[in-house]
């Protein structure tokens, strides 16, 4: 299940439909997907997008994204800390950073500016989470790293993250232990 929490407010919200409410207000995509057959943990990546392509396709066509490919990282992919320190600085891509959870899970963490607090949402299995172009973000694998997501792009390009030097993220390391 997917959990947003809002550490300024010490409020934590564990009901779907309520993050779908909270983050749509705020321009975010989130949306639970299943999987239309089963699929084995090793299976190849056109296995686990044929899985989810009934959900897939349309959601590319509606936004006009253009590929689709498939990432795990774990305990045991090479350069484990530099991935992680990467993933940890806040930053912004100049497209949507899109991600659907296969399996695993992980902890996106928002930085709205103006009266907005930051707030985390921990996705898992299920969770498609679109990080709109140009808002400050990161993304904490969590304190044991296993996930595995599809990412669907405009232009890969696009991906490249663009750092803040904020270092606000830094306050947040610990915030989160559900
Ligand atoms: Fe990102």
């Amino acid at each position: 299940m997917a959990i947003l929490t809002i550490p300024e407010r010490a409020t934590i919200i564990p009901d779907p439909e309520a993050i779908q409410a909270y983050l749509n207000a705020r321009g975010i995509v989130f949306e639970q997907w299943q999987a239309q057959c089963e699929f084995a943990p090793e299976a190849s990546q056109d296995d686990v997008l044929a899985a989810y392509d009934h959900a897939l396709k349309p959601y590319m066509a509606a936004h006009g994204y253009q590929t689709a490919d498939v990432i795990s990282v774990h305990l045991q992919t090479p350069n484990l800390p530099e991935i992680r320190a990467k993933f940890l600085r806040e930053h912004t891509h100049t497209e949507d950073e899109v991600r659907f959870f296969v399996e695993g899970q992980g902890y996106f963490w928002f930085n709205l500016g103006g009266d907005e607090p930051v707030f985390c949402v921990k996705c898992v299995s299920g969770d498609l989470l679109s990080v709109p172009a140009n808002v400050k973000h990161w993304f904490d694998l969590g304190p044991v790293p296993h996930v595995k997501t599809i990412r669907v792009f405009t232009d890969a390009a696009g991906w490249i993250p663009h750092y803040t030097d904020s270092g606000v993220e830094a306050r947040y390391l610990s915030a989160v232990s559900v």
